[in-house]
């Protein structure tokens, strides 16, 4: 295990490209390196940063003053993809380390002809972060198919497999994220055997697919056409484009309650006048999901919005990119420049998505 306190920084750890030195780092390449190094951290009253792909992740210029600690603890997925253990609803379980990177995990499901996770297709970061905020995309979620956590528990020194319950899954959300209790170590899925996505959900995807909601495509299909979509949106990591660096959807989507719906309504109507429709997702419980990138758009901030390193991406409305040179302070500012002005045009307030290390909006 390699412990270096000689200031790595932290921007090489980012999708963003950005964040200051954490005072110690350490790559933890098994489970027990991994406990051994949160145990210490916590033993000695050392402030912890537990790093996966960094995809999801905004750090202060100034640093992390703890413990960094990498997770690359890898290899076990490949034979769990042979472990062949069936479930009495015919799904079969996949476990993997939380060390391994999310998307070739998908691909591999996509091969093995194992469905369920194809529409997460494309997401950057390590698999092991997944069930923190819930990860989501094109009518998928992770939450559907998750069955256990196994994790590190910082609060009695033990590890504990929590089932699906215990995961508290909501939308980006779930029983792990802000808490920092629980260090991930392995995620096992259920995953369908069948050579068939999912139904398709997401609308439009099924209009790129040429199906209708609900239909099943062939699993390569629907990850050949998230992955197309996503590179459109500038979703796709691509190291050569400055426009792709991003932490993914800097704002969650507003859910509103009916009140807040209502207000939205008006202000929509004064400033687009009486025809204007807004995005609505109606969600289960009576509340109504809509679109930051929509409400961002409409405020002013339109793709390519920013000055200096720290822009709207030009490809969608919801990603804040940083250039070459860019600080975190840059992309804090455009954020809270976005937030405000989405706040005084409609009464929203966004909030964002990615977890925040040392910095607040
Ligand atoms: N829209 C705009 N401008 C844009 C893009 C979108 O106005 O530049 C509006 C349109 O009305 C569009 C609607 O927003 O119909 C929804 O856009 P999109 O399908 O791109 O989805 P999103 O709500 O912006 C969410 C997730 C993404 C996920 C996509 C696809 C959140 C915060 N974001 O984005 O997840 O990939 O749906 O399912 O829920 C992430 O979490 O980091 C992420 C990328």
């Amino acid at each position: 295990m390699a412990v270096r306190c000689e200031q790595v920084d932290l921007a090489g750890y980012t999708t963003l490209r950005l964040g200051g030195p954490a005072r110690c780092f350490v790559e933890a390449t098994t489970d027990d390196e991994l406990i051994d190094t949160v145990r210490r951290a916590d033993r000695e009253g050392e402030p912890l940063l537990v790093l996966g792909g960094g995809s999801n992740l905004v750090v202060a210029d100034a640093g992390f003053p703890g413990t960094a600690v990498h997770i690359a603890t890898r290899g076990a997925s490949v034979a769990a993809f042979h472990a062949d253990r069936r479930r009495s609803d015919g799904r079969l379980l996949v476990r993997a380390r939380a060390g391994e990177e999310w998307d070739p995990f998908v691909a591999r499901c996509v091969e093995e002809g194992l469905s369920g996770v194809e529409c997460l297709s494309g997401i950057p970061g390590l698999l092991g972060a997944t069930p923190i905020q819930n990860v989501g995309a094109y009518g998928q979620d992770v939450s559907e198919t998750i069955v256990e956590v196994r994790a590190y528990d910082r609060e009695s020194g033990e590890v504990v497999v929590l089932d699906r319950d215990a995961c508290r899954f909501g939308y980006r959300t779930s029983a792990f994220k802000g808490a920092d209790r629980h260090v991930v170590l392995q995620v096992t899925f259920a995953l369908e055997p069948a050579d068939l996505s999912a139904p398709v959900r997401y609308a439009e995807l099924a209009r790129t697919l040429g199906v209708e909601p609900g239909e099943r495509v062939p699993l390569r299909d629907a990850r050949d056409a998230v992955l197309g979509l996503r590179r459109g949106k500038g979703m796709v990591l691509d190291p050569a484009d400055p426009d792709t660096r991003s932490a993914g959807s800097f704002f969650t989507n507003p859910i509103l309650d009916p009140d807040q719906l209502t207000d939205l309504e008006k202000r929509v109507g004064d400033r687009l006048g009486p025809d204007a429709v807004f995005p609505r997702y109606p969600e289960p419980d009576g509340r109504t999901k809509t679109s930051a990138a929509w409400l961002i758009d409409k405020a002013g901030f339109t793709k390519g919005y920013g000055r200096g390193p720290a822009r709207i991406s030009t490809k969608h409305t919801l990603a804040l990119t940083n250039a070459d040179g860019g600080r975190t302070d840059d992309l804090l500012a455009l954020a809270r420049e976005v937030r405000d002005g989405v706040r005084d045009a409609f009464g929203v307030t966004l909030v964002n998505e990615p977890v925040f290390v040392g910095v607040r909006l």
